[in-house]
C-alpha cells in the first residue's frame, strides 16, 4: 500500500446544471448535467494514511478545517477504507488557488483530487469511470472534474447502478474562453446539498425542472458537437436561469446573487446587443462565469472588470483531467 499520494484537479462549470437527487445517501443525480473543466483554477490534495491518528484531519489552505467539513471528508474516506480493507486514519491537505466554498466549485475539484489521491494512497487501482463514481459520493459535480474537457454526468435512480461521468470531447476540441467574474470571496450562505433539499421539498417548479432537463442535455450535446457558441450560450443561460428561478421560488426563497451578479448579467446582455458574443452562467453562488471566443476574451474581461461589485476576473479555458502528482 502506498500510504501517501498527491493529486491535482480542476473545478468545472456546469453548462447544463445538476440539481436534485434520487438517492441522498449515494448522491445519485435526478437530472443529467454537462460541464467544462477549467484549466487555471486548481485544487491540490495530499493524503497520508498514518498509524497512531485517532481521527482524520483535514487542512484547507494550510488551516485546520471546521468540524462539518472534516466530518464530510471523513465519511467519504470511510468508503475508501472499507473498499481497501484498511483502518488507519489520515491527514488530508487541500490547497485551492481560488476562493473556497464561494460558488466556484471547490467541492468539485476538491473531491475529484481527494478521490484520486486517497484511492491511490489506499492502494485501490481505480479506472476513471470508477474514480468518477467514487468522487460523486463526495459531491455530484466532482464526478465530472475527474475528466478534462467537455463532460457529461447522467441521471440515475435508486434501483440503477452507480452513475459516473464520461468525456464528450477533450480540452482541445473547442478552445472557448471562460471568464470567472468574482463578486465576493466570502463563503456562500447555503451549501448546495442543503439548498437542493429545500428546492426538492418546497419549490413548486421542482417537477418541471426534472421533466425538462433531458431536452437541455440534448441541445447542449449538439451545440458542443457543432461548436455552435450561440446555441451553447443560450442553452447554458436557460439552464442557469431555470435553476435560480427554482431556487428563488422555494420556501424559504434562496437567492445566491448579489449586486455584482446582476451587474455582470446586465453587462453580458448589453455586450451581446452590441455584437459581442458572450453568454453567462451561474452555479450555486454569486460568481458569474462568462463564455466567449478566446479572441473576444480581452474585450469581455475589460468590460466586466470595471463593473461595480466585480472584484476580479479570472481567465480560464477548457482544462485537463484530474491527475496524480509525483511524490
Ligand atoms: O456538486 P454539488 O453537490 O456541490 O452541486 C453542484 C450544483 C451546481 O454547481 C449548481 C450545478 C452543477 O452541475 O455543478
Amino acid at each position: 500500500m502506498e500510504v501517501f499520494a498527491s493529486a491535482i484537479a480542476h473545478p468545472n462549470v456546469a453548462l447544463v446544471k445538476y440539481w436534485g437527487k434520487t438517492d441522498w445517501d449515494r448522491n445519485i443525480p435526478a437530472v443529467g448535467s454537462i460541464s467544462v473543466t477549467l484549466a487555471n483554477l486548481t485544487t491540490h490534495s495530499t493524503v497520508q494514511f498514518q498509524h497512531g491518528l485517532a481521527q482524520d484531519r483535514l487542512f484547507i489552505n494550510q488551516a485546520p478545517a471546521g468540524r462539518h467539513q472534516t466530518l464530510r471528508v471523513s465519511r467519504f474516506l470511510d468508503e475508501i477504507r472499507r473498499r481497501a480493507g484498511i483502518d488507519k486514519f489520515c491527514d488530508v491537505h487541500s490547497v485551492n488557488n481560488f476562493p473556497t466554498g464561494a460558488g466556484l466549485a471547490s467541492s468539485a475539484s476538491g473531491f475529484a483530487a481527494l478521490s484520486l489521491a486517497a484511492s491511490q494512497a489506499a492502494g485501490l487501482n481505480l479506472d476513471s469511470t470508477e474514480l468518477s463514481a467514487l468522487a460523486r459520493l463526495g459531491s455530484g459535480s466532482a464526478a465530472r472534474s475527474v475528466f478534462g474537457g467537455f463532460v457529461e454526468l447522467t441521471a440515475g435512480d435508486k434501483e440503477g447502478g452507480e452513475p459516473a461521468a464520461f468525456q464528450l470531447h477533450d480540452e482541445h476540441f473547442w478552445p472557448l474562453a471562460v471568464l470567472v467574474a468574482v463578486t465576493t470571496d466570502a463563503p456562500k450562505p447555503f451549501g448546495s446539498r442543503e439548498a437542493m433539499a429545500v428546492t426538492e421539498a418546497r419549490s413548486p417548479y421542482y417537477h418541471s425542472w426534472v421533466q425538462t432537463a433531458a431536452q437541455d442535455i440534448e441541445k447542449m450535446r449538439s451545440a458542443i458537437q457543432r461548436r455552435d457558441l450561440q446555441s451553447l450560450g443560450e442553452t447554458a443561460e436557460h439552464s442557469a436561469l431555470k435553476l435560480h428561478g427554482l431556487l428563488m421560488a422555494s420556501r424559504p426563497g434562496i437567492l445566491y446573487w448579489n449586486g455584482g451578479t446582476f451587474a455582470a448579467i446586465e453587462a453580458v446582455v448589453r455586450m451581446r446587443s452590441e455584437g459581442l458574443a458572450a453568454y453567462f452562467t451561474i452555479d450555486a453562488g454569486p460568481q458569474v462565469k462568462v463564455i466567449c471566443r478566446p479572441q473576444d476574451a480581452p474585450a469581455v474581461s475589460d468590460r466586466l472588470q470595471v463593473l461595480p461589485g466585480i472584484i476580479r476576473v479570472l481567465p480560464c479555458r477548457p482544462g485537463p483531467a484530474a491527475r496524480l502528482l509525483e511524490n
